[in-house]
């Protein structure tokens, strides 16, 4: 059976669109992307999902508190039946009820090399730290902000002549890369986590999907 992958988004969805990709040329094989939820009406994100077809929703959280919200969203997770849920540029914290109702199962992309530079404006935050790597983390999420245990990374050189933009595309390009890496690895039950590490096996060695 297909595992079931539901993304969550704020905005752009480049890295939902990397994934969709990933899904459809089997660099992620024998998943399928079963739905894509946004708190935002407009975010471009859910646009770029109908038209590929996809079953995208907006779930509204005007006047709702964090648990409330959640609870609706996980409600579709569930009814989805969903697997494995990715986070991809979603500009909000997951309530406990959330990470309980899909603890190990919830993964993050963050632009920069965590745990430097966690939460809003990442890019900004290492340029102006003056950073001479910075990069990007696809991590577990937990309740806290940025902090789960690191799957992968990646870094990218920062150039003297840098701005937010071109150091931000140069970390997108690999975002893209290590998140469907990313995403194979967990759906394939190819890693063991070990308190805060998550060690990564040979194919041979994979335990059953926790997923
Ligand atoms: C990405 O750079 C992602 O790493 C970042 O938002 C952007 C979303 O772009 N996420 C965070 O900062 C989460 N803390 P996208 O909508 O094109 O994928």
């Amino acid at each position: 059976m297909k595992k079931r992958i539901a993304i969550l988004l704020s905005g752009r969805g480049s890295n939902f669109e990397a994934l969709t990709d990933s899904v459809s040329n089997g660099r992620i094989p024998n998943a399928e992307i079963s739905v894509v939820i946004s708190h935002r009406e407009g975010a471009p994100g859910i646009e770029r999902a109908r038209a590929r077809g996809i079953d995208a929703r907006v779930v509204p959280s005007k006047g709702l508190d964090r648990d409330a919200y959640d609870r609706q969203v996980v409600a579709v997770l569930q009814e989805k039946k969903i697997d494995l849920v990715c986070l991809a540029g979603y500009m909000r914290l997951l309530s406990s009820y959330f990470v309980q109702a899909f603890r190990g199962r919830i993964l993050n992309i963050h632009p920069s090399l965590l745990p430097a530079f966690p939460g809003l404006e990442a890019q900004r935050q290492a340029l102006e730290h003056g950073v001479k790597f910075a990069g990007c983390t696809v991590h577990f999420v937990d309740e806290n902000l940025d902090a789960g245990p690191i799957i992968l990374q990646a870094t990218v050189p920062v150039r003297d002549d840098d701005t937010v933009d071109s150091l931000s595309a140069r970390i997108l390009a690999e975002e893209h890369r290590i998140y469907s890496e990313a995403v194979r690895i967990v759906l394939e039950g190819r890693y063991r986590v070990e308190g805060r590490r998550v060690v990564l096996l040979k194919e041979a060695e994979a335990a059953k999907s926790h997923v």
